[in-house]
């Protein structure tokens, strides 16, 4: 029984990594300074909140990874987000794909 127990726990934990981890790129590549996963609005929108203006776009991934690549505003105001031209596009394309997965 307590072998079954852990690994439940250890199956929850696997569970969880990929967000953790995409929520540590964002870390790593200081988009946090303009994000939050959830809440209000700072000077970029929250990630939530892309998730949610995207759901159900099939072209959503490609396009919200060119973008964060390049930079640009008018989505969501006047407010330019910066290109990212040091992040690798690997990169990129995980924080996209957690991004749009936020619920
Ligand atoms: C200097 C502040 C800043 C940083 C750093 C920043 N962003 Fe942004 N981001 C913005 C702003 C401002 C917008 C809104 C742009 C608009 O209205 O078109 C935005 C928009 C976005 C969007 C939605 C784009 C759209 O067209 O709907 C995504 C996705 C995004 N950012 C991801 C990221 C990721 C990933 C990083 C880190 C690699 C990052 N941002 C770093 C300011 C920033």
């Amino acid at each position: 029984m307590k072998l079954m127990a852990l690994t439940a726990a250890a199956l929850a934990l696997a569970a969880a990594a990929p967000v953790q981890a995409s929520e540590a790129l964002a870390k790593k590549h200081a988009c946090v300074a303009c994000h939050v996963v959830k809440g209000p609005k700072t000077v970029g929108p929250a990630y939530a909140d892309v998730a949610k203006k995207y759901a159900g776009q099939k072209d959503a991934l490609a396009k919200l990874v060119e973008k964060v690549k390049k930079g640009g505003s008018g989505v969501w105001g006047p407010v330019p987000m910066p290109p990212n031209p040091n992040v690798p596009e690997d990169d990129i394309r995980a924080l996209v794909k957690w991004i749009l997965s936020i619920k």
